[in-house]
């Protein structure tokens, strides 16, 4: 494989000139595994990941249930034996063994590639979370675990069997629980829930955010909106990068989809590199960050 940038065409350049402390921003078409291994060690201030749940293959598993019966072989509760019996076959087990294999050399890239002060930013929901954080524990170490902030939103339909799940899960790790970097008073405030609690004066202010943060999702009629069916709120990633960066850092995105993480980091004047496969992505983040980036596309 080699790499070609779009604005000085050179098939022949190797992935780990591509990017440089001094360089441009860059916006990567590339598996990303493939491309991080080009990167140096503790390059990178921030790193926000938004992976795909779904990697494309199809995997099937054996359900297993436990039913009663009288000569199981498996002791239950109060004197009664079960037998466990294989069910139907289904496809949620080995899709999600799959999915961590995915993730988990990925992560350990990750892992390298954070400066001693940067911190990690890893956006899932309710089935992955408790599995990424016993990976990260083992990943970065207990006590770099920093926060799980929950992203609460309010759209679509409501399942009427369960309680409708409405929100995200991000898992926040740090380095060094002793270097990070956290600036709380350069991220937006919200409105007191009770402001007739508070003085007038607070009120007006506002209060710093908790770990649970009420966002819309990214309105479909908004200018906002690329098309991308992932599409995060910008809203959500300022409060991301604000707090756990500086400007002129460099901070990166390597499941970036419509590039919503590199918009907000050039907003606020960090530097970045976002990078996915699909060209789909390519091509609405070279519309969205065509003007503060440079586009670098592998050519097999
Ligand atoms: C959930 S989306 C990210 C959405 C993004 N946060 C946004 O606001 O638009 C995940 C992205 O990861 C990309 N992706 C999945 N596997 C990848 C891989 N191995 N290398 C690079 N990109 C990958 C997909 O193409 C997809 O765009």
């Amino acid at each position: 494989m080699t790499t070609s940038r779009r604005r000085t065409p050179n098939p022949n350049s190797m992935t780990s000139k591509l990017w440089s402390p001094e360089g441009p921003n860059l916006v990567v078409q590339a598996e990303n595994s493939s491309f991080l291994g080009s990167l140096p060690d503790a390059a990178f201030s921030l790193i926000y990941l938004d992976p795909p749940f779904n990697t494309g293959r199809v995997q099937s598993r054996q359900n297993t249930v436990m039913v009663r019966s009288s000569n199981g072989s498996r002791q239950g509760f109060a004197g009664h034996s079960y037998e466990t019996i294989k069910g139907s076959l289904h496809s949620y087990d080995d899709a999600f063994t799959d999915y961590w294999a995915f993730l988990e050399p990925r992560l350990l890239e990750a892992w390298r590639l954070l400066a001693e002060d940067g911190t990690l930013y890893l956006h899932l929901d309710y089935r992955e979370v408790h599995y990424a954080k016993v990976m990260l524990d083992s990943i970065f170490g207990r006590e770099c675990f920093l926060n799980e902030i929950i992203w609460a939103y309010d759209y679509g339909a409501r399942a009427k069997s369960r309680w409708p799940t409405k929100h995200d899960n991000i898992l926040v790790y740090v380095k060094d629980p002793s270097k990070y970097h956290f600036d709380s008073v350069a991220v937006d405030r919200e409105p007191y829930m009770a402001p007739g609690l508070v003085t007038a004066e607070k009120a007006a202010r506002g209060k710093l955010p908790t770990d649970v943060w009420w966002h819309t999702i990214v309105s479909p009629t908004g200018k906002e909106k690329t098309g991308y069916p992932t599409q995060k709120p910008e809203g959500l990633l300022r409060r991301v990068v604000a707090a756990s960066s500086k400007p002129g850092d460099w901070v990166l995105d390597f499941f970036a989809g419509s590039g919503t993480f590199g918009a907000v980091a050039a907003a606020l004047d960090r530097r970045f590199v976002c990078i996915d496969q699909n060209p789909e992505a390519i091509g609405i983040m070279a519309k969205r960050l065509g003007e503060v980036a440079e586009l670098v596309q592998e050519t097999s």
